[in-house]
C-alpha cells in the first residue's frame, strides 16, 4: 500500500524559516524519517512539495487510483483553499492533515482550517514529531483497510 506525502507553500524552507515556531529540523530529515518508518512496516511512500496550489491539486488528483492514504500539510493554504479541500473530497481517500505548529494557538487567521472536515484525522502542535504521529495513524487506518479487503476476499470466496 502506498501513502502520499504532500507539503505546501514554504515548507522546503524548514530549518531556515521561523525556527522559534518550526524548529531547526529540515525537510528532507523529516522525510527520512517518514521513509524509515515506511519501509520497517511494508508501506510504499513518495514525497511532494510544491509552493503552488495547482500542483497541489493535481497532485492530490493524481492519487486517485495510485495511492491509499494521504498525509498532507497545506501550509498557508490550509486557511484559504477550497480547491485543496474538494481535492481531498474528490479522491476520497484517508487523509491525515499535520501541522507543525498548534494553528489554535496562533493568528486568528490560522485558527480555520478548510481542510480539517475532509479529514480523517488532525494533527497540530508536536512540532516535526507530527509527521511520525501521522504516519502511525496512517497505518492504523491502512491495516484496518486491509483487514476489510482479506475478509471481504474470504466472503467472496466462500460464497462461489
Ligand atoms: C503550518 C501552519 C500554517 O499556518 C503556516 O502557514 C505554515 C505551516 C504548520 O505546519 O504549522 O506554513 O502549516
Amino acid at each position: 500500500m502506498k501513502i502520499k506525502v504532500i507539503q505546501g507553500p514554504n515548507l522546503n524552507m524548514l530549518g531556515i524559516r521561523e525556527q522559534n515556531i518550526y524548529g531547526p529540523m529540515k525537510l528532507e530529515q523529516i522525510h527520512a524519517q517518514m521513509k524509515n518508518f515506511a519501509d520497517e512496516n511494508q508501506f510504499e511512500i513518495e514525497f511532494f512539495q510544491s509552493n503552488l496550489e495547482g500542483e497541489l491539486v493535481d497532485t492530490i488528483q493524481e492519487c486517485y487510483g495510485d495511492a491509499d492514504g494521504i498525509i498532507i500539510n497545506p501550509a498557508a493554504y490550509t486557511h484559504t483553499s477550497i480547491a485543496i479541500r474538494d481535492a481531498i473530497a474528490a479522491v476520497g481517500l484517508p487523509t491525515i492533515e499535520v501541522h507543525i505548529s498548534n494553528i489554535y494557538r496562533r493568528e486568528e487567521f490560522r485558527q480555520k482550517s478548510m481542510i480539517a472536515p475532509v479529514c480523517a484525522s488532525s494533527i497540530v502542535g508536536f512540532g516535526p514529531f507530527g509527521y511520525h504521529l501521522a504516519m502511525i495513524g496512517m497505518t492504523q487506518i491502512l491495516n484496518e483497510i486491509r483487514a476489510l479487503r482479506a475478509q471481504q476476499a474470504a466472503a467472496q470466496k466462500s460464497a462461489e
